[in-house]
Formats: structure tokens, sequence, C-alpha cells
């Protein structure tokens, strides 16, 4: 099929106008691309997409270096040309890592010229597609000076694939583009995929679901699995990922796999999965020794263990650093890395204390292979949460943060809501905890730890299901390149890429991705720090699409008297797993920012705030501006037809009106819940 220019997201490589072909053309008139790495031929095949789309001409790629040619691009490292070596400073570019680079614009012998330079392949890759970026962006290119380096080792995206089935949990752009039964034949897509991916410095995609294995309630049998993605680990699984490995590969980025805790014994003969069983540790051995025999690059596994279900350590009495040590001593001589999620609960009363309890006293005995990936708040990626203690708590442990591109919570892919707004609000967050720095952004900067995002990429041609949700794989993207940059740059430089350069088209994106998380935090849960007041249902896996606080009444408190979780030191004590001053701040009503509050106290109803206004006023207000919001984002939208093709602007249009049509539902179920505990009439006609 051809490809269809929507669907490339940001690499649209539209032409350019006149006058910047002008200048970009004095300096790309012919290219070479020094090395002959995997990493390199994807450079040129980006160069070829690219250039002839940008400037209407295709740029000569020479096979050796060019002695005569006037103006041209030089990607290589310094030792590969002279050109390269003789624009930038001695040493430059072995102060750099191995993903960094340099880009400059140098006059070399009389004539113009780009040099993308870098000590590694994969600083190449990523130099070229910041060039490219540029270029697309119809930035000026006469006097750059650029060095970059990420600011975490590893950028990972998390795929809740679930192999062969071809489902995706928590997905809503269809399918999964993983065709795992076709394999080791190719798709198109997955090279369009990690060329998405390496644009924005992601190094590592973990293909399947932390859920690996699936029973129905109620039942343990093997013929009721409903999962198999523990399945991966069998040989000839293996055998068939080489192929897809070889893919990611040329961008730079290491494929990892989820794996099944129990899978000695299910996929193994063993009959036990004991980690601490010597037979079990040399089946992990063993396994690590298959796969690296195939897939030499091979990043590691993604444990979700004693966790919903999941097979863990506590089938045997063993603890998490004695499950998650098995694994790593097994991957440990190949350079391989075990990601153990620490998303437990169930065992405490308030599910947001037990992570902090569970693996902080582990802090400093696990591996130095294994990274502890800790979601980003204490409860499950809710529009709005405060974050996890973990964060700062354990200085001995190599952690990764975990953060949901995809909408679970917030509208699930029908709704425009923006994450990058919250991921900052996350990353700039003080913990007061001491280390080079105490935010959050700050915690994961050691070479074995990083960022990682749960990602809802699917078949459908818009890859996200949305056009203006791809903004948040790539808002996530280049956040965790470099998490300095602010929320504006970021959205512009999508904007610019994927609808053009036009003023109006630029505001108008910008305010509704910029405002509209604060409008879902607004008419999904009142903006005082409710949570988990969707739908669920009985089953596993129901949708938490739409409202229903009636399903999960501990979680918000509600009663005649008041609402909201008491998290201090006289309820559950979360509060206090933070340091202080922090952990006062929360505990003490009169301090407590009111965006929290309602997550860390139980208050009357009719307590006031800070401006007098009651607490059950101000949820109806929240409600309805939030509702009133959704309205003036959709009607922004409205702005833009006949600026931006009819396709995306009626796609956007058409789920605008469906968000709106949800949010007045989630106010209206919610306050109307409310108004029968507290049967306190709102002001302004905000009676439910
Ligand atoms: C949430 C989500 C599940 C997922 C789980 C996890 O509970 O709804 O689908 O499996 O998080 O992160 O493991």
């Amino acid at each position: 099929m051809p490809r269809n220019q929507y669907d490339d997201c940001w690499l649209r490589y539209d032409r350019v106008s006149d006058d910047r072909r002008e200048s970009y053309r004095r300096r790309i008139k012919h290219a070479y691309v020094a090395e002959e790495s995997p990493e390199c031929s994807a450079v040129r095949d980006e160069l070829r997409e690219a250039i002839p789309g940008l400037l209407g001409e295709d740029v000569h790629l020479w096979q050796h270096r060019p002695e005569t040619v006037d103006g041209f691009l030089a990607i290589g490292t310094p030792g590969d040309m002279e050109v390269i070596k003789e624009s930038i400073p001695d040493g430059a570019v072995d102060d750099l890592d191995d993903d960094g680079y340099l880009i400059r614009s140098v006059e070399y012998e009389g004539q113009d010229c780009l040099v993308v330079t870098s000590g590694a392949d994969q600083g190449l890759v990523y130099g070229t597609f910041h060039l490219l970026r540029l270029l697309n962006m119809g930035e000026p290119i006469d006097e750059i000076d650029v060095r970059e380096e990420p600011a975490y080792a590893n950028r990972v995206i998390n795929h809740w694939d679930n192999p062969f089935r071809r489902t995706v949990e928590r997905g809503y752009a269809g399918e999964s583009i993983f065709d795992f039964d076709r394999l080791p034949d190719l798709r198109d897509r997955y090279e369009d995929y990690a060329r998405l991916l390496a644009s924005l410095g992601i190094n590592g995609v973990v293909l399947n679901n932390v859920n690996t294995e699936y029973y129905p309630r109620g039942s343990t049998n093997e013929a009721s699995q409903q999962f198999d993605g523990w399945r991966l680990l069998e040989s000839r699984r293996l055998e068939d990922l080489t192929s897809l490995a070889s893919v990611f590969r040329r961008y730079g980025i290491q494929i990892y796999l989820s794996v099944n805790f129990g899978a000695p014994k299910r996929i193994g003969d063993l009959d036990t999965f004991d980690p601490l069983d010597e037979d079990v540790r040399q089946w992990w051995r063993e396994k690590a020794d298959e796969i690296y025999d195939l897939i030499p690059d091979f990043g590691g596994f993604l444990v979700k263990a004693d966790s919903e279900g999941q097979d863990g350590p506590y089938n045997y009495d063993r603890d998490h650093v004695e499950g998650a040590n098995a694994l790593a001593q097994a991957l440990e001589p190949h350079g391989g890395r075990v990601w153990w999620r620490a998303f437990v609960y169930g065992s405490h009363e308030d599910r947001a204390i037990q992570a902090y309890d569970t693996f902080e006293p582990l802090d400093g005995d696990f591996a130095e292979n294994v990274t502890v990936q800790i979601k980003n708040g204490p409860i499950d990626f809710q529009p709005r949460e405060p974050v996890s203690t973990l964060f700062g708590a354990m200085p001995e442990t190599d952690l990764g943060l975990e953060l949901q591109i995809t909408g679970e919570y917030t509208g699930q892919g029908v709704h425009a809501t923006s994450h990058l707004p919250m991921w900052k609000e996350i990353f700039e967050f003080d913990t007061h905890a001491d280390r080079d720095g105490s935010r959050v952004q700050d915690f994961f900067r050691g070479d074995g730890e990083g960022v990682v995002g749960v990602t809802s990429i699917g078949e459908d041609h818009t890859w996200t299901g949305h056009y203006l949700m791809q903004s948040n794989l790539y808002a996530f993207g280049r956040l965790i390149w470099d998490p300095d940059l602010d929320a504006e740059t970021i959205t512009d430089e999508w904007i610019t890429q994927t609808f053009g350069a036009d003023e109006a088209v630029l505001d108008t994106v910008r305010e509704i991705l910029l405002d509209s998380w604060e409008a879902c935090i607004d008419y999904e849960t009142g903006g005082l720090g409710l949570i988990h007041m969707m739908h669920n249902g009985q089953e596993y896996l129901e949708n938490h699409y739409y409202p229903a606080p009636e399903e999960w009444p501990g979680y918000h408190g509600a009663t005649e008297e008041g609402i909201g979780y008491d998290r201090t030191a006289t309820g559950s004590g979360y509060a206090q797993q933070f340091r202080d001053p922090v952990a006062s701040r929360f505990e003490d009503v009169e301090t407590c920012p009111e965006k929290h509050l309602l997550f860390f106290h139980h208050l009357p109803w009719d307590h006031e705030l800070e401006d007098g206004t009651t607490v059950i006023q101000r949820l109806y207000d929240n409600f309805y501006d939030g509702v009133e919001e959704a309205e003036r984002l959709r009607d922004l939208w409205m702005t833009l037809e006949g600026k931006i093709d009819d396709r995306r602007f009626e796609h956007v249009a058409t789920r605008f009106d469906e968000q709106v049509h949800q949010a007045e539902k989630w106010r209206d179920v919610i306050t109307g819940y409310f108004y029968d505990f507290a049967e306190i009439e709102g002001e302004k006609g905000r009676v439910p």
C-alpha cells in the first residue's frame, strides 16, 4: 500500500518555502554518509526519503568521499572525513556519550557545508533526525552549532501488546502492529515505526504486554488461559524475533521481552520456578544464552511479578530481590538488564502505601543489572496523582520511571488530552530527597536507569487512534531526551512538523493541547485530587472509560459527612512516606495544595477552602468548568476548518463531539452521586 502522508506523523517532509529551500540547498546538494553500519544505511535511507520531499530534488548520496563537489552534508565520525575533523574542536566528540552528537554549519575549502558527527553510529542516527527536524520546521541552518546528549541512558517504550492475539491492553488504536505469528516475515510498518521512535531518540522497545498470562476470574486451568505472551520465550518464537530485532537494530533500538516469572515451569520441564532453586537459575541462564546467541544486542526482561494475578517469587515465599536477582544473574554475562516493576497492591487497605512498604526496605539488595520500574504515582496513571514516594527513597537502587502514553484514564484516545503538562508537573516535583538534584526528573540519570512509556500504537492509520494524540508519543520522546525542554517548545515542534507552519494553526492547536489536561482533570475528577471513579465492572480489563463512582467507594471516600481519603498520619500515612517539608505540606490541610487536597484528606462537604468556597461547591464548579473548557477546546478546533486538510479536521472534530458528550456524562454522574450524599445544592445553577 502506498504510504499516505498523514500516516507519517511528524516525519512528513513537506516541501519547504522557496527562501529556505535556497539556503538548505546550498548546503545539501550532496551528502556523504561515512560508515557501512546498519545504522548508517538507515541514515542514508532517511535522507533519500526526506530530501526530495523537503527540497523537491534528490540529494546526491556519495558512496565515497567527494573531493571536488560544492555544498555538502557530511555525516560520520571525525576519523571518517577531513571536513568533519577540521570543523570541530579536538576532542569535542570524545566527550560525548554514544548517543550524543554535534551538528555544525561550516565553511570548508570555500564551500558551505553541514556536518553531523558523533563518536558512534547511534549518535549519527539521532543527529541526522535532529537536522531533519530543523529542516521540517523550516528553521535556519546557516549558523548552527548544536551539541546534544540525552538526559537518560534508557529511553524505552513498553508495548502492552498480546502476542498472537494481536490485541493491545489499554490500546485504543486497533490491533497490535506486531504480527508475531508471521515472523520472521517483516512488515513495512515495523520500519516506519522504528523511524518514528529513532527520530525521538528512543532506544528500547519492550515488545509485549507485562501481563504475559491471564486466567478469567475464578479459573486457573491452562485451557482457559487468555494471554500467551509467555510463549515468546519458546525457542521457535525466539528464532522468529531475530528479524524484528534487525529492523530495530538499524535505528539503534534494542528489543526487550516481558517475561513470565513462571516460565521455567511453563515452558521448561521443571516442576518449580522457585528463584532460589539451582535448576531454575540454570534454566534462566540457558534461556539467556539462547537469546543472546540469536540477538546479541537483546536489551533484557521486563517483569510484572506478584501483581494482578501474575506469578512471582511470592509463590515460594521469596521476596522481590530474590526474584529479580535470579533473572539478573542469567542476563548479567551478556550485559542484559531486568526491569522489575514495583506496581504491587492488594495486601494493604490503602494501595498507595504498599509499593513503598514493599520496596524501600529492599534498597541496596538488588543486583547491579536490575532496575526497579515505578509508575509516576502510587495508584495507577490517574489523571492526576501526587508522585510516588519511592522516588528518592531507594538511593542504592537503579530506578526507572514508568509513564503512560496511552490515555487509559484520560479519554482513551477519543479525548484530545495531552499528557505533556502532566509529565512536566511530575518531572518538576521536588521530593527534597538528598541526591544531586531532588526533582523527580533527577532520579533516573544513572547508566542503568531511565524512563519508559506505555504506548498505544496500533494498526490504525493514525497510529495512535487520534491524530492529536500522536503528540503524546512525540512529547514523551522529546521530554525524556531533554527534560528541560518546556511544554510549549515540544508542542510547537510537533504541530509545526505535523500540520505545517501556519501561525493560526500553531496557536490554536497549542492552546488546545496545553489546556486539555486540566480540562480532563476537572470534568473527570473535580480537580481536588479525587481518583478512580471510573467504570470497571466485575471482569478484569473492563473499560475504565465511563464514570462509575459507586463501583469504588473506597477510593473517593464519599459519605454523608464528607469526601476524600485520609492519607495523613492518622489515616493511611501516605503523606508520611515523603520527606519533610513535603510530608508536612501534604499532612496539613491548610498547606496541602488544593489539587491534591482530597487525595490526602477526608473533609466535610462544607469545609471552606482558602477563598471561602466550600469543598462541595468547588467540586461542582470544577466539574462544570471542565465541561465548558472541553466545549471551548472543541470550538477552537472548529476554527481550523479550511486551514488544515479535511481528513484530519473531520477526524478530530468528530472525536471532540464525543469528548464533550462524555465530559457532560462524567460531570452529571459524579456531581449527582456527590449530591446524593451531601444533599447540598450548588450555586450558579450548578445543581445536579
Ligand atoms: C492498570 C491497567 C492494567 C495493567 C496494570 C499494570 O491496572 O488497567 O491494564 O495491566 O495497570 O500496569 O500492570
